[in-house]
């Protein structure tokens, strides 16, 4: 027997004078296979097509549907209702900007981070489209690959205690974005500039190992490790920059 389920939504418009921010529930049939993202579409289609929330490619790869789902941060398109409860309590993503109801603006936050860590390739080789595309071993590839797998859908960020205290915080994505380019051999960056840009508490010495980041992470990448060879690197250039300078820096 399919159960009836109760979506308890956040509703607020923060475009509209008159809104309040208030719980709203709504019941409907769970169906087979029901995703947290089908619930909503039903909900809007056939109870009340004002209920703000994002979505794009409905398979885990756009990002845009995440937002807290009892207590978590998760993605709406790959949450079966079956794995909750009766009752679901959705939320908008902390952290970012509300746009109203469950859709936050994680855009602007991601376009601010990425220019803080200059996230591209750094180099002084002129760029010719004309060349053979340097070769690169598949390891390398692979791994770099690996740190590239993300698709901004902020739930590392709506998770970690540290971002949600401090905004100008770079939060694991960010930082899991340099690791990326200090992987790439073709990024010709120093490990004093890498510091220049992280070596702060806005960047890794803010981070306070909370680990919620790569908990909740829906493309398990491996921010746990990322952060700590990159606050491993950071703290060597951080001593590096004390230390006389006939002393051998530290690698
Ligand atoms: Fe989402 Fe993971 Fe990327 Fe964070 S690192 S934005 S949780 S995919
Ligand atoms: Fe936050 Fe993850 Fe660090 S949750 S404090 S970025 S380990
Ligand atoms: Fe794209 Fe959920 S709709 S990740």
């Amino acid at each position: 027997m399919s159960r009836t389920l109760t979506l308890n939504i956040f509703r607020f418009n923060p475009q509209d004078p008159d809104s309040k921010a208030h719980m709203e529930a709504f019941t409907l049939d769970e169906t087979p296979s029901m995703t947290l993202f089908i619930a909503l579409n039903r909900i809007r289609a056939e109870q009340d097509p004002s209920l703000q929330f994002d979505f794009c490619c409905r398979a885990g790869i756009c990002g845009a549907c995440a937002m807290v789902i009892n207590g978590r941060p998760g993605l709406a398109c790959r949450t079966r209702t079956a794995d909750l409860p009766n009752e679901i309590n959705l939320l908008p993503l902390p952290a970012f900007k509300l746009v109203g109801d469950l859709s936050v603006d994680t855009g602007t936050w991601f376009r601010q981070m990425y220019q803080k860590v200059e996230s591209w390739i750094h180099t002084d080789k002129v760029f010719d489209p004309h060349a053979v595309e340097e070769r690169m071993d598949n390891q390398l590839a692979e791994a770099i690959y690996d740190l590239d797998r993300c698709i901004e859908c902020g739930c590392c960020v709506a998770a970690c205690g540290t971002a949600l205290m401090r905004e100008d915080f770079l939060g694991a994505v960010a930082l899991n974005r340099l690791a990326r380019f200090i992987l790439d051999p073709r990024d010709e960056r120093t490990t004093q500039a890498y510091f220049d840009l992280v070596g702060t508490d806005e960047g890794i010495f803010g981070c306070m190992g909370l680990l919620a980041c790569e908990d909740v992470c829906p493309k398990q990448i491996p921010l746990q490790e990322q952060l700590g060879k990159l606050r491993r690197k950071m703290a060597l250039a951080a001593v590096n920059n004390i230390l006389p300078k006939f002393m051998k820096p530290l690698e």
